[in-house]
């Protein structure tokens, strides 16, 4: 079992390098299925649910290699339609590949997808927007065995703008016979990095960042053969740099990100106090004069606060002088961390999707574990801020989202090692 240990009190200090978005990369991935040549992801994090997403591109029968931060796919070979359960489980982004494989195949079976256990996780409208292209899916006993003659382009109304099954949609649509109108799309950057992608692949889609997404479909057999691509910068991983910044008093350099995208985490930085410096790539946070509660944060799809930053700015929150009230509004489950940062002396009431986070004099080291991505970079962030020593377990799941989190750590002063 591996074990991350931290000894809180060291203010973090120095620059961080930003790596790219596990949200952005792993829909790409699954959109390689509509090439048939080359795809080169640059910028690729080194993740558990980036290997996950490989196994699943190469039990397809394609071929799909990482080295460095560089991911080469091949799906010219690709000869399969199935992905088995076991693969399916190991993430939730799994059911991204539905889209495209049944656009490449016109056949796809599949079962429900894991990850993380953040209350139910339909993939309802996953399944209506295929049914609505023209695709037949027929569910039994946790297997989906969906077929499509040929897909066509229709228009998708989602009823909530949920980031995968926009994705989902975009994707079929590029195979689709004609054009597909997307509303209520979701306006996330990973979003609009997809649509770069599917544009370098000869796709013409435009909207992304809006709630309306247009897709014509092409030929795949005539779509660009070999596309070269760079990720986005995470948005989530920085938003978890600058909790652990302030959380640690200290002064942080994040470098390589795109400002804009996190403007509403910023935002909730600069109403705690924290002094913010932000230049085209970069900002520099300062929280070594204390900070204070920000106003109520409820999370919200994009541009609102992310559900994923929630966590990890609870955790930065209990140093906080005064209470913060957060809203959860994305996910019925995403406060099961808590119970962990109690472990540690944190002060936090729920009540439904509200949390009370008081910010508490001394937080102490504590034997905890990760229960979900994000609720386990909380504990580490909490860490930071604690008296003593931190061991959280269940590492398995920070490492779906966090590339080298400890020697970051270390390069910013913390005492922080894994133990494998
Ligand atoms: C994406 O998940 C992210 N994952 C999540 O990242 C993120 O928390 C989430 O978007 C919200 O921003 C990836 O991009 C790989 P949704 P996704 O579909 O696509 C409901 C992280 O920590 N819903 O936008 O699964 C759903 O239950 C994570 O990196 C339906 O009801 O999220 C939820 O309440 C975990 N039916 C809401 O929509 C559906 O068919 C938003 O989910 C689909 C979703």
């Amino acid at each position: 079992m591996s074990i991350l240990r931290i000894t809180g009190g060291k203010r973090l200090s120095g620059e961080i390098h930003i790596h790219g978005a596990k949200n952005s990369v792993l829909p790409i991935m699954a959109a390689s299925l509509l090439s048939s040549g080359e795809t080169i992801i640059h910028n690729c994090p080194s993740l558990s649910d980036v290997d996950a997403a490989m196994k699943i591109l190469r039990h397809l029968g394609c071929v799909a290699e990482k080295k460095d931060d560089t991911v080469y796919i091949n799906s010219s070979t690709m000869t399969n339609c199935q992905i088995p359960d076991g693969l399916m489980r190991e993430m939730r982004s799994s059911v991204i590949f539905l889209g495209a494989i049944l656009a490449r195949a016109g056949r796809a079976v599949l079962s429900m997808p894991g990850g993380c256990e953040l209350g139910p996780r339909p993939i309802d409208l996953h399944i209506a927007a295929m049914r609505s292209m023209g695709a037949e899916i027929e569910e039994h006993g946790g297997n989906l065995i969906c077929s499509a003659s040929g897909l066509r382009g229709c228009r998708i109304d989602l009823t909530l703008p949920s980031v995968g099954a926009t994705e989902n949609s975009m994707i079929a649509a590029a195979g689709c016979q004609g054009t597909t109108v997307i509303t209520n799309a979701a306006r996330e950057p990973e979003i609009r990095d997809l649509q770069d992608y599917l544009r370098e692949l000869g796709v013409p889609v435009s909207g992304a960042g809006t709630s309306i997404i247009t897709v014509e479909g092409i030929d795949l057999s005539k779509s660009v053969k070999r596309v070269e691509h760079r990720i986005i910068p995470d948005r989530i991983v920085a938003a978890t740099f600058l909790s652990a910044a302030a959380a640690s008093m200290g002064k942080v350099d994040i470098l390589g990100i795109i400002p804009e995208d996190i403007s509403s985490i910023l935002n909730v930085f600069t109403d705690m106090g924290c002094s913010l410096n932000v230049g085209k790539d970069w900002v520099t946070i300062d929280a070594q004069g204390g900070f204070r509660a920000p106003k109520p944060v409820v999370t919200r799809p994009y541009p609102g606060f992310p559900t994923d930053a929630q966590p990890p700015l609870m955790a930065a929150c209990l140093k906080a002088d005064g209470t913060t009230v957060l809203v959860e509004t994305i996910f019925e489950n995403r406060y099961r961390h808590v119970p962990e940062l109690r472990r540690m002396g944190a002060d936090i009431r729920i009540d439904g999707r509200v949390a009370m986070v008081s910010g508490v004099n001394k937080l102490h080291g504590a034997l905890v574990a990760a229960t979900d991505l994000r609720g386990g970079a909380a504990l580490a962030v909490a860490a930071l801020a604690a008296d003593g020593t931190t061991e959280i377990s269940e590492l398995k799941h920070i490492d779906r989202g966090y590339d080298g989190l400890v020697e970051s750590l270390r390069a910013l002063n913390a005492d922080a090692e894994r133990i494998d």
